[in-house]
């Protein structure tokens, strides 16, 4: 689904008819990619029109294998902060990108811009915490949890601004992490939200690496 109809179609009739049309739409397409670079190919093709469609995307997300040789240009950890790492550009119309947690690193709590997102744990596991948006702007509250998942090797999640908003953590404090994320249509803006308060500030997302070669972002 386009983020329009996401905001637009709230019937769940007529989701299901939208989805039926978008799955009609990719089902020429190969839903087994063999390698990182064929998991891209399918990516650039699934989004040659502007119609996003959730399920073959998860799909084709879910069913990629992959291994350590092709990720390892992107598998960039560091001490501090976990790294954002891009793989791909997609000619402005999707990131995708390589994200390591090394033990005990997490984001904070994030919307995601109105772009969907779709992650898949390459390496280790993670939890996923899901929160609503905050009620009222102007009253300081306690975040609701949705949801806490663990998210593990090989799996594949989705978010949208819709579904609310979630932090990502590695609980091991023993063993790193790696995660494969696709945002569409990329962003460089977010907003980061206090769990305790509800309050909100903008956040600059910034690339680690790009292409497997370091930035002078971070
Ligand atoms: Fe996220």
């Amino acid at each position: 689904m386009t983020e329009a109809l996401v905001n637009t179609y709230t019937n769940t009739n007529d989701i299901q008819l939208i989805r039926m049309e978008y799955v009609d739409k990719t089902a020429h397409l190969s839903t087994q990619p063999n390698s990182l670079n064929e998991l891209i190919d399918l990516i650039y093709q699934a989004f040659a029109t502007n119609d996003v469609d959730i399920d073959y995307v998860s799909t084709i997300m879910n069913n990629y294998k992959g291994n350590m040789k092709e990720w390892l240009p992107y598998m960039k950890f560091q001490p501090n902060k976990y790294t954002r790492n891009l793989v791909n550009g997609g000619n402005g119309k999707f990131n995708l990108m390589i994200l390591c947690w090394a033990e005990g690193q997490g984001s904070s709590i994030h919307d995601h811009t109105n772009s969907h997102c779709f992650m898949k744990c390459l390496q280790g596991s993670l939890i996923e915490t899901k929160y609503a948006w905050p009620n009222d702007e102007n009253k300081e509250e306690q975040m609701r949890i949705i949801s806490r998942t663990e998210l593990k090797e090989g799996q594949v999640t989705y978010i949208n601004d819709t579904i609310g908003l979630h932090r990502v953590e590695n609980p091991s404090h023993t063993d790193t992490c790696a995660t494969l994320h696709l945002y569409v249509p990329p962003y460089s803006q977010c907003n980061i939200f206090d769990e305790r308060t509800g309050r909100t500030n903008e956040a600059h997302v910034t690339f680690y690496s790009k292409g497997g070669q370091l930035t002078k972002n971070e």
